[in-house]
């Protein structure tokens, strides 16, 4: 059976593509199979991550791509010259536009570090969605895999899991703890769903 081919596209530090590589190695993601990772930043820990595990890498940033059109034309080639089958944005510290998102519909997910639809969209990323989460006072905050659309964390929701607030929390002691007991777990048991409908849906048509 064809694996659903997979590209992750990263910008920071990649603990998130780490849980997908573990996930692929111990078996829980074995309908898709990660492929190809691609950075926006330069240097990002997270290629070294790949490196290691044997994934061919690209960095690819704005500044050289002549802007955001550029830089999604580039990014749309180098994608579908791999045959990729399904995107995961993990960490990705870019907006994507309707026209990439559009040619990738309900083929691209995203983790964003909190419940949605609380604490997401524009201006909600890194420490600053566990800021607002403390700032709120809310007593369970979390995180959701998504489908990505034109919407920033707008897409269709595909799996949540609740993480509560500890007396003494911190940002920082908070998104480690979001990542610990959410988002390492989620977004691999998200990348196997949605690699195994992908897969289906191939096979229904041969
Ligand atoms: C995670 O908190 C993720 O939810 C958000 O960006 C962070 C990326 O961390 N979208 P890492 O690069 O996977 O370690």
């Amino acid at each position: 059976m064809n694996k659903t081919k997979i590209a992750v596209l990263v910008s920071g530090g990649g603990t998130n593509l780490q849980a997908l590589i573990d996930a692929q190695e111990s078996g829980k993601l074995r309908s898709g199979e990660i492929v190809f990772v691609v950075s926006n930043k330069p240097g990002a820990y997270a290629l070294e991550r790949a490196k290691k595990a044997g994934i061919e890498t690209m960095t690819l940033c704005r500044s050289d791509c002549g802007g955001q059109e550029g830089f999604e034309t580039a990014l749309m080639t180098a994608l579908d010259s791999h045959g990729i089958e399904l995107i995961v944005l993990a960490g990705f510290m870019s907006i994507l536009s309707a026209r990439f998102t559009g040619h990738y519909e309900k083929r691209i997910i995203n983790i964003h570090p909190s419940l949605i639809p609380s604490f997401c969209g524009k201006g909600y990323y890194g420490l600053r969605v566990h800021e607002a989460a403390l700032a709120y006072g809310v007593k369970v905050t979390g995180a959701t895999v998504h489908y990505v659309n034109e919407i920033p964390d707008g897409g269709q929701i595909i799996l949540q899991e609740p993480v509560h607030i500890q007396p003494g929390d911190t940002p920082e002691i908070l998104q480690r703890r979001v990542m610990e007991q959410a988002e390492w777990r989620i977004l691999p048991e998200a990348a196997e769903l949605i690699s195994a409908e992908i897969q289906k849906k191939k096979e229904n048509k041969a």
